[in-house]
């Protein structure tokens, strides 16, 4: 085990990392080229630690021998006898490799260098000394001691004795050793572009607001902040940043293609919360977020029909028609003056509506995948009746639950994100980046999602989601739709998208 951890760099990350450390039993030597950032550092750990001490979640015993384990270093030279050193310096390339050329003459030989990068190549830093084998990747997220998971990365030399000993002694310290190859987005950032970018897409295509797109994937799949919010809160700059670096990286694979939409908004100096206005405009750190509409009530004139033949389904809707004073047509076919729901599976209302030849003036989409009991979605298309819209509005919303309305999309807004999440994180199973676990967990604990990416997939049905793929592939003819083969071989033999590629030998 490491007794002496030597942390470069005293910015957010690494005042954390060694906060980390130290809280564990390690010894922690904290340095910085600029001497007041350690001393703000250290102030910083220190007024955390007493204040988790005065809430009574630390003894006073253990905060003092804490605190006499976090110590300066003055010089880099000072940090000659530590057997961990972790960088958490400015983010350029030449600056670290510098600096690991400079630790490599200083430490001893069998000492371990990590690096925090969050975006360069762990393998590249590496290259320029002569023992890339003792260097690996060691990547924290932010708040450090709250977010319980660093991912470890092996670059192309990395030894793998010194990955399990990261490993180790991030488990030591009460983190999730998500170990992955050096590649692009490492782990969790490449398993997160899957939200933000489709989300993007979905909004470029002026299916609906941000603020409608958040509300519908915060009440429909469970997310605690909705696509844009978290764009505003990481930063404009930053997204597009890690957007254009993953796709690059993945020479313009169109699964990463970042939107066009973010360009014009970085120009205008619209950077999220940081700059008091992004896709929301924060006032006193509050985002201004325009009210739900609210309909003057209409008169329901019109019966309402369905498409769908499950009874679960059916049940569901005829329970908010009861409630509406209306009931659902029984029938296969809708009566002359029925109002037509369809329920699209990853199709757009007007195909849907043109396949099944129903009357375009009465006929629009409803949502029954993702999310019927805290928000419902409507989805029209360019020929429905405006006065339609309203009663199947009204009829939908009658038991109190909010009804949302937005244009023609291929999948609506729910089922598009969850799908490209879900074949994202197949295909990062698919290329060995992480086992299925470590993938959900680490997806969980980093970005703080319901589910891991897999286990979306199962909790909606790996063949539905493969089917709204298909559906989404068919529809824009983009080959950024394509189906993980990781997916459709499950799909194709009936196993959980869990299941490893392959089987242990049985006895
Ligand atoms: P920061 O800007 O808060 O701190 C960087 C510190 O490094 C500064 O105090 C600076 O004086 C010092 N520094 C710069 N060059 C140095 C050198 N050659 N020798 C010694 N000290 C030097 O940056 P932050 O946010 O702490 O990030 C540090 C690293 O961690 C970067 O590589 C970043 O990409 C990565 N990272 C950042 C995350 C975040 O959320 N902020 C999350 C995960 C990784």
């Amino acid at each position: 085990m490491f007794k002496r951890i030597g942390v470069i760099g005293s910015g957010a990350m690494g005042r954390g990392i060694a906060q980390l450390f130290a809280t564990a039993g390690v010894q922690v030597l904290l340095h910085d080229s600029r001497r007041e950032a350690i001393d703000q550092a250290l102030a910083y750990n220190r007024e955390t630690l007493e204040r988790a001490a005065a809430r009574g979640r630390l003894g006073r015993v253990e905060l003092d021998a804490t605190l006499a384990r976090l110590q300066p270093a003055e010089s880099l030279a000072a940090l000659a006898d530590c057997d961990l050193l972790i960088e958490a310096i400015v983010e350029d390339l030449e600056a670290k490799q510098a600096l690991f050329c400079e630790l490599e003459a200083l430490v001893a030989a069998d000492a371990v260098l990590a690096t925090n990068t969050s975006s360069l190549s762990v393998t590249r830093i590496a290259s320029a000394c002569r023992h890339p084998e003792r260097i690996a990747g060691f990547h924290f997220f932010n708040p450090v001691p709250l977010m319980k998971i660093v991912e470890v990365i092996r670059g192309e030399r990395t030894d793998p004795q010194v990955i399990e000993r990261l490993a180790a002694l991030a488990e030591q310290a009460g983190h999730f050793p998500a170990r992955t190859p050096d590649s692009p987005g490492f782990l969790v950032n490449h398993a997160g572009r899957a939200y933000g970018t489709e989300a993007l897409r979905i909004l470029a295509e002026g299916v609906a607001t941000p603020a409608q797109i958040d509300r519908i994937l915060r009440d429909s799949l469970g997310f605690r902040m909705g696509p844009f919010e978290l764009i505003d809160l990481v930063g404009l700059d930053v997204t597009q940043a890690v957007m254009d670096s993953v796709y690059r990286q993945f020479y313009q694979d169109p699964r990463y293609t970042p939107s066009w939409l973010v360009a014009p908004r970085l120009a205008a100096g619209l950077l999220g919360r940081k700059s008091g206005q992004g896709f929301y405009r924060y006032l006193d750190g509050q985002a201004q977020v325009e009210a739900e509409p609210a309909p003057a009530p209409v008169a329901i004139a019109r019966p309402l029909w369905l498409d769908s033949r499950d009874a679960g389904v059916r049940r569901q809707v005829a329970t908010v028609l009861a409630a509406a004073g209306t009931a659902l047509e029984e029938g296969e076919q809708p009566s002359a003056r029925a109002i037509c729901l369809v329920t699209p599976l990853g199709e757009d209302a007007s195909s849907l509506i043109a396949r099944q030849g129903l009357p375009v003036a009465r006929s629009l989409a409803l949502e029954t995948l993702a999310g019927f009991d805290r928000r419902r979605v409507l989805m029209r298309q360019p020929g429905l009746d405006a006065g339609v819209l309203a009663q199947a509005r009204q009829a939908l919303g009658a038991d109190g639950v909010p009804v949302e309305v937005i244009d023609d999309s291929p999948g609506f807004v729910a089922q598009r994100v969850l799908a490209c999440i879900v074949n994202l994180g197949c295909e990062i199973a698919q290329r060995r980046i992480a086992s299925p676990a470590v993938l959900d967990r680490a997806v969980q604990l980093a970005l703080g999602y319901p589910h891991g990416p897999l286990g979306f997939g199962e909790r909606f049905g790996a063949a539905r989601i493969a089917q709204i793929l298909h559906e989404l592939h068919e529809q824009y003819q983009e080959p950024r739709y394509r189906v993980s083969p990781w997916l459709r071989r499950r799909v194709q033999l009936g196993l959980p998208l869990t299941t490893p590629e392959r089987q242990e030998q049985s006895a």
